[in-house]
């Protein structure tokens, strides 16, 4: 077993065990990826100032996203398809998020549905939501958010048609996959995730097969997609959206700071700065630089976040002090998951807390409610 001690062991582990078609998947962008790879080198251009001869004994990372106690800024994001990057996936990250007292989200998307989350943890988890066109589909599902005691519910703003990723098209990415023989020759190099599925009964979209009428393919998610996500989505949906949940709504996927003044017009309680891992717009401003000018807009009136590119402890301290108030990982969570299931995701918490404390500790603060811009080396850092 090989000593993991960054997120990319935990990748490349997961390269080697998850089924082609998933594992690309979740390791790819739009079109030329060029956001998608700016999203994590635009992290490594930032320097921190070092400090020392401060004591740092007793520190904390501990802090509150929406309102909510977090052992760390960090919420895991919504993946679609996570629970078939290792069988009952969603259920093994979300109890890795429990233990560690960090906020898990479920996609829209997943393959455990939101009642198998909600039967397998006991704190309130997170409901990625997609504005569909049935809508007493998505009355349907907010009910079922709620009976779930979901404690926020995140509405996806950024796909309302979904940006074009080469290697799913050429996979012929569908869950399950379909049996042909490129897939089976692929899976016979898998077999602990095939002993794994053979185990479970998860393996298509549990949210949405029986729940959503009229969908073609229930295997594909381009299917799901094209016709079932409503292209006219615009902000008076976002307002029903708020009207049928009653509870704290974080909005994802804003990038531009008109867009971010309109979300706080809108009422809600958090964006987050996110360019959906790369994998929408690419040629798109990278989330890191995204995210001051938008701080600097409304940060003040609403909670922001942010999410694209974190691998490592360093990059949620350095969206911190960029203004990020919580950072969310999705791919990390992934490689994890891929690799080792619930041990692997717990893995990528606690390398990215440790990271996260220790730097904290170099730039000369115990606690990371004190910690701002003044870590950062000026012009190494994007301003507004
Ligand atoms: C869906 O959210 C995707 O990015 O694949």
């Amino acid at each position: 077993m090989p000593v993991i001690t960054t997120i990319e062991d935990l990748r490349a582990l997961a390269e080697k065990r998850v089924p082609r078609m998933f594992y690309d998947y979740a390791d790819s962008g739009s079109w030329t990826e060029s956001t998608y790879r700016g999203n994590e080198t635009d992290f490594q251009s930032i320097k921190f100032r070092q400090r020392v001869a401060v004591n740092m004994e007793n520190r904390t990372t501990k802090t509150k996203m929406v309102g909510q106690d977090v052992a760390m800024p960090v919420a895991i994001a919504p993946v679609g398809l996570t629970g078939m990057q290792h069988a009952d996936g969603e259920i093994l990250a979300a109890k890795a998020a429990e233990k560690f007292g960090i906020p898990f989200t479920l996609s829209t998307m997943s393959i455990c549905s939101i009642e198998d989350i909600a039967r397998n943890t006991q704190s309130p988890f997170w409901f990625q939501l997609y504005m569909m066109r049935d809508r007493d589909a998505m009355v349907r599902m907010i009910e079922r958010a709620k009976a779930a005691r979901c404690s926020a519910l995140m509405l996806t703003l950024d796909l309302q048609v979904i940006g074009q990723r080469h290697k799913d098209l050429k996979n012929g990415l569908t869950a399950p996959p379909k049996p042909t023989i490129g897939n089976i020759i692929n899976l016979m190099t898998k077999p602990r995730w095939c002993l794994g599925m053979a185990g479970t009964r998860r393996h298509t979209f549990g949210n949405l097969v029986g729940h959503v009428k009229e969908v073609t393919d229930m295997k594909s998610l381009s299917s799901w997609t094209n016709e079932q996500f409503d292209p006219r989505l615009s902000w008076p949906d976002v307002e029903w959206v708020k009207e049928q949940w009653g509870g704290k709504l974080i909005l994802k996927g804003i990038q531009d700071v008109e867009d971010a003044e309109l979300a706080v017009k809108s009422g809600a309680d958090a964006i987050v700065v996110s360019n959906h891992g790369g994998r929408q717009l690419d040629g798109a401003e990278t989330s890191i630089r995204a995210l001051p000018a938008i701080v600097a807009a409304v940060g003040d009136k609403i909670e922001v976040h942010m999410d694209g590119g974190i691998r490592s402890g360093q990059d949620v301290l350095k969206a911190w002090a960029l203004g990020a108030k919580g950072t969310y990982i999705g791919r990390a969570m992934v490689y994890g998951l891929g690799a080792m299931g619930e041990a692997g995701v717990t893995k990528a918490l606690q390398v990215i807390h440790k990271e996260l404390d220790v730097t904290m500790a170099f730039c000369g603060h115990t606690n990371i409610n004190t910690v701002d811009k003044r870590i950062l080396l000026p012009g190494t850092f994007p301003t507004a």
